[in-house]
């Protein structure tokens, strides 16, 4: 599916309520939370929904006050109704902006509808480099000096939509995958709230395939 243009505006979002799509650990998840409680971030996590019930992420969020939602993809007869089933969840809560933060399931044409231009996607590389599956040891068997990491709009292509925001990561002598997932995921955490805060203060527009931040924002 080719996502329509949409020129001169990204909607303000007065309500701002974010849905997070997690599957496992969570840091990202913690890293919205945090910025929230901090003032950082003007908005609220209406729900975190996983596809796995054992996702570390699931506990953070009750930690903090917020619904944890556990939907097992093994209820729904395929993926379209899967897909749907999390889009009428987040839209009973009055979720108007989604954040996929470690949600290791492609995303489908039920969501998409659902939230278009409305679903982010943070991606351990310098996208388009290394998409998919460990990026971090893509780059280190690349041998790139400089990888980092990506917000993004999602789209029906993995880890191609429109971009947000990116942070550069240098890539030392003797990294190994987990020295540099760590540095990498440190800038996630900074990266991502801010995006967050970008797309809901609404001064953007999607121009092809170039997220545009109207000037002045
Ligand atoms: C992060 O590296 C993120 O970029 C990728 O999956 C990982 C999720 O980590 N999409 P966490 O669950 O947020 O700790």
């Amino acid at each position: 599916m080719t996502m329509p243009t949409k020129k001169g505006y990204g909607p303000f979002l007065p309500e701002r309520r974010i849905g997070v799509l997690i599957s496992g650990r969570g840091s990202n998840l913690q890293s919205i939370i945090d910025a929230i409680d901090c003032g950082q971030l003007a908005a609220t996590i209406a729900v975190v929904v996983s596809n796995r019930a054992d996702a570390a992420g699931l506990q953070r969020a009750r930690d903090a006050g917020i619904e944890a939602l556990h939907l097992s993809p093994r209820d729904y007869p395929d993926r379209e109704a899967y897909d749907r089933a999390i889009a009428e969840a987040l839209q009973r809560r009055g979720v108007n902006l989604v954040c996929l933060a470690g949600f290791m399931r492609l995303v489908g044409r039920p969501l998409l509808e659902a939230f278009p231009h409305h679903i982010l996607n943070i991606h351990p590389s310098l996208l388009p480099s290394f998409p998919g599956l460990e990026a971090q040891r893509q780059a280190l068997e690349y041998g790139v000096c400089v990888t980092g990491a990506t917000v993004h709009l999602v789209t029906s292509e993995l880890d191609g939509g429109p971009i947000i925001l990116q942070a550069a990561v240098p890539v030392l002598p003797g990294d190994t995958v987990e020295t540099l997932s760590a540095r990498v995921l440190a800038e996630e955490h900074r990266l991502y709230p801010d995006a967050i805060r970008i797309v809901l203060e609404g001064l953007w527009s999607v121009e092809g395939r170039r997220f545009v931040r109207t000037v002045g924002s």
